[in-house]
């Protein structure tokens, strides 16, 4: 059984199917062995790592792992609907979903210092998965989608990671089957667990989701311009061959607004911010270089489509000076 924090010097890099299906049925074997008849937690996010655990878990112990999904809406477009379909739908999970939109968007009302939004968004998350928790009964195992980095990196990645730890009585025994991995083995994981291409080679996506992207405090109607501008993003990057190949691509609509026009009629609207790059570590960054026709497509698209935006802007500045997100 994988015991130790620390990775055996002659672990075999997982880079092929072969060695990711090696990989797959040692852990199927060890976890069966380790949780028995008894039932997992997790909290599934539609992220790479927790996935990946998931996926694993379910082939081990099926219906024994109980996956929560919370949506704190500030998820990307289509992001929970492809949780509940991938899992629920095809892999027969047991999936507990919760749509804490409300709750989430109640809370961050009228708050616009950005540390106070983490600490809503990471301490409300904490309390929903607890809650649904409590509503379980016969839980013995907590599982995380640790990874490698995790362990033995302390970057800017986590030292904004997120959330504080569940109260005692909920402190379960942890099951970590991936923790001595890096993230590109986890990908290759994922691919040989049949999980789709967009979830297992998804961008970085920060916990507290579009909540750091629309600046100052957070409203539906922002958020909305938000959502629908980068999914207008996303799709054009993969249509174009951009998706593997950008490291981070992301929107920002910022709470102010400026005149434009629009059907002959003064307009008085967001602007939407696109930002384009590239890292090996997210402790530096570089500037994609998009094609201009294709920024002129997406801006166009972005100006027609998304209600409340008359402009669009393209952030041409490296990290350092600029942090990655803008909150
Ligand atoms: P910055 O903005 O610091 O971001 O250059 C570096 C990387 O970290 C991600 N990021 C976060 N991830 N919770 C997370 O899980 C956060 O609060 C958070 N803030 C930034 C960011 O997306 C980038 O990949």
């Amino acid at each position: 059984m994988t015991t130790g924090n620390v990775r055996p010097a002659d672990m075999e890099r997982i880079t092929t199917p072969e060695l990711a299906q090696k990989f797959i049925d040692e852990q199927i074997s060890e976890l069966r062995a380790q949780i028995g008849d008894k039932k997992v937690l997790l909290a599934l996010s539609g992220g790479v790592d927790s996935s990946v655990v998931a996926a694993l878990l379910i082939k081990a112990v099926g219906k024994q792992l109980v996956s929560v999904h919370v949506n704190h809406g500030l998820l990307r477009k289509g992001e929970p609907e492809q949780v509940v379909r991938v899992f629920r739908d095809e892999l027969d999970a047991n999936l507990v979903y919760v749509d804490a939109t409300d709750r989430f968007l109640d809370k961050l009302a009228g708050v616009a210092d950005p540390e106070q939004k983490r600490k809503i968004i990471g301490a409300e998350f904490i309390r929903v998965f607890e809650e649904e928790a409590r509503k379980l009964s016969g839980i013995s195992f907590l599982a995380q989608g640790t990874i490698y980095p995790d362990i033995v990196e302390s970057g800017p990645v986590k030292s904004h990671h997120n959330v504080g730890g569940l109260p005692e009585d909920l402190q379960f025994e942890l099951v970590e089957p991936i923790k001595l991995l890096f993230k590109d083995e986890v990908r290759v994981v994922g691919k040989q667990l049949g999980l789709p291409d967009n979830m297992v080679f998804r961008q970085p996506f920060p916990g507290p989701g579009l909540g750091v992207r629309c600046t100052g405090a957070i409203t539906r109607d922002r958020l909305e311009a938000l959502r629908e501008s980068d999914a207008i993003l996303r799709e054009e990057f993969a249509k174009n061959g951009l998706e593997g190949k950008v490291w981070q691509y992301f929107t920002i609509v910022p709470d102010y607004k400026s005149t434009g026009v629009k059907d002959n009629k003064r307009s008085w609207d967001w602007p939407v911010i696109i930002r384009a790059v590239n890292t090996r570590d997210a402790m530096t960054a570089t500037i994609e270089e998009i094609p201009y026709a294709l920024l002129h497509h997406i801006t166009q698209r972005i100006i027609t489509e998304v209600p409340g935006v008359n402009r669009v802007l393209y952030d041409l500045t490296p990290k350092p000076t600029g942090t990655i997100e803008w909150e």
